[in-house]
This record gives C-alpha cells, structure tokens and sequence, in this order.
C-alpha cells in the first residue's frame, strides 16, 4: 500500500508538469480527484489492510489527498495569473500622441440651477440640510400623513426594496427628520434625488430631483410663502416674477397650493413656452398639515409653517429651453456643455 501511495504521489507529480491550460487541469483533477480517479482507486487497497497499518495508511492517503488538492488550486491561479498577464501583454499602449477632446467640461444644468437656488435660499437664512436616498416607509409616507391606505399611494409607486425600504418617491420623506432635529422653529432646504415607478416620456422620468423648504415658526402665513418664492424666482431668473396661488391638492399641506410664476420669457403676455396663458405651472406648496405637526413633535396649537417640494428637473427646462427631461439623464456631454452659457 504505502508503495502504491508513493507511486501515485510521484505520477502526480510527472503529469502535472504537462499541465498548460484550464481544461488539461480539470483533466488532472478527474484523473486523481474524480469518481474513477486513483486517490479512489486506492480506498479499495484500503480495505484490504490490516486493522494495525489502517491509522498509518489512512495519514498518508490523506496527505497525498491534500498534496493534490493543494497543487491543483495553486496551478489554477497560476494559470489565472498568466491570462491576466497575456491580456495585459496584448493590450495597446497607451498613444499620448492621440488627439484629445480639450473642450472644457462643464457642471451639470441641474448642479448650476440647485446652487443658485441654495445660495439666494442661504442668503435668506436658510439651514441646507441632505435627505437620505433610501428611506423607510414611515418617513417616506407615514409621517406626512399618508398612512397606507391613502389614495396618494398610488401617484407615488416606487421601488421597494427587500427590508421594507422605499427609495424615496419625495423630498418630503425627510421633514420628519429636519422638524425633530430643527423644530419647532426652523427654516431648512433640503434638495434631493427621488425615484418612482414611471412611464418614462418627455415629461416623466423615474429618477428626478427635487427642492423642498419647510419654514416653522409662530404665526407662519401664505404671505411670508408667497415672499419666499417670489425672492427665489427672481434670484433664479433674474427679473421680477409675480406668483400666483391655484388651490391644490396634497396630504401633507392643508391647505395646498400650486404656485405659478408669471411667465419669465414673455412678462405674462402669452407666448409658445407658457402656452398663451403667461404663467407658468412651477411648484406644489401649502401650509403644513397639523397633522405633520404633530407626528414630528411640534405642537400644532402653537406653531405653524410652510412647505414646497420645487420640481428641479421642471425649472431647468424652463430656464434652458430642453423640451425633452430624458436628456438630463442622459450623460451627453456635447448637449450638456451648451448649459454653460445658457443658464448661468
Ligand atoms: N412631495 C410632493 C410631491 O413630490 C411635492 C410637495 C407638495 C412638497 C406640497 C411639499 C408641499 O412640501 O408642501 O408630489
């Protein structure tokens, strides 16, 4: 038996010099390791040996076995590693003599118009918070008063994740956090990207960008709203805009409001981009819901405030002329470029 052992170990050893690719391996492996292979083979000797040899035998087929094992995994990464080299090795190199594209990048349009609605929201004492991308149930709906049998549901599909968490469908899945760690008196900004379960069109992308201001304060009213917005969007657009207020519908404002801004390009007389009518439809507000309130720790007997989730993607293509939102997630840069000097 122990002669057999030895044989085999040497044998082993002269037919895993030939060893030159994957498949002479695995070739290697059957003919030891396999069903059939020889370390089987050998368990037959095995049970021909006598009860006193059976401890010694069994450590020297054992040895042997792991001696196989062991060369095999170390020729496999050996044979990873030559196939990494020869890719490498017919790799080009790298020509420093090819022309480059030298036009110079610029910041996304998105990027431009959100740092200049932070600045003038900054400049106003605004506190610039971050929400989380993922949320859980409760902040994303619960907390702003849609439990989960609420209609509102149903506009806000998302996508859910395995442990019940939701990417988030709003920016106001974080006025839960900013009111308990703000509040109750607070004025805070806090933009970010949303993701909804949507048809993609012109007009509609499931990964968007919002802005969402909450102020919280005593004696909070649609005028000091009305204020905030107004000084926004004549920062953004640089001329006086007038505002006006459309009842709306939301179940975190009572009551709720869709702010229109008189149109930038035409002054309000009617042209192609507000469609004849001189406003232009821009962002869903309204006074926060008691019941917000309440849930976030504030008393709603004593403080009061506002809210808006601004649509991002909306103003920048009112501000560029982009007809089309899917280009903004598109990565073009030749198209992205030209926001440079159209929206600064
Ligand atoms: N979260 C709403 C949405 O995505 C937008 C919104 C409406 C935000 C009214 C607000 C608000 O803060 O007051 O549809």
């Amino acid at each position: 038996m122990k002669e057999k052992i030895n044989e085999i170990e040497k044998q082993f050893d002269e037919d895993s010099k030939n060893i030159a690719d994957l498949s002479s391996l695995e070739e290697l492996r059957l003919a030891y390791l396999g069903k059939k292979g020889k370390i089987t083979d050998l368990m037959t000797y095995f049970r021909v040996v006598p009860a006193e040899l059976k401890k010694e035998m069994g450590m020297l087929v054992n040895n042997l076995k792991n001696h196989i094992e062991e060369s095999i995994a170390e020729f496999k990464q050996k044979l990873a590693d030559k196939a990494v080299q020869e890719e490498i090795n017919r790799a080009k190199p790298f020509d420093i003599t090819l022309p480059v594209d030298t036009g110079v990048g610029s910041l996304h349009p998105r990027t431009i118009i959100q740092k200049q609605v932070v600045d003038i929201f900054s400049s106003m004492g605004f506190i610039i918070e971050d929400g989380n991308e993922i949320e859980t149930e409760y902040n994303n709906f619960i907390a702003v008063n849609v439990p989960e049998t609420h209609p509102a549901r149903d506009m806000q599909d998302t996508f859910w994740l395995d442990n019940g968490e939701v990417l988030k469908t709003q920016t106001s899945a974080a006025q839960n956090r900013i009111l308990r760690t703000y509040g109750p008196k607070c004025k805070v900004l806090f933009p970010g990207r949303c993701f909804r379960n949507e048809a993609i069109d012109a007009s509609h992308e499931n990964t968007f960008f919002q802005i969402e201001g909450v102020v919280v304060d005593e004696n909070v009213s649609v005028a000091n709203l009305i204020y905030f917005m107004k000084k926004m969007l004549n920062g953004v657009f640089k001329k006086d805009i007038n505002v006006r207020l459309r009842p709306g519908y939301f179940p975190f404002t009572e009551p709720s409001f869709e702010l229109d801004a008189s149109c930038p390009f035409c002054g309000g007389k009617g042209c192609s981009t507000c469609g004849n009518s001189g406003w232009i439809e821009l962002c869903p507000c309204g006074m926060i819901h008691p019941n917000v309130l309440k849930i976030a720790g504030v008393d709603p007997e004593k403080y009061n405030g506002f809210a808006f989730g601004l649509g991002m993607d909306r103003l920048v293509m009112i501000k560029s002329g982009l007809d089309d939102i899917r280009h903004l997630n598109a990565g073009e840069v030749k198209l992205l470029r030209q926001f440079k000097t159209k929206i600064n």
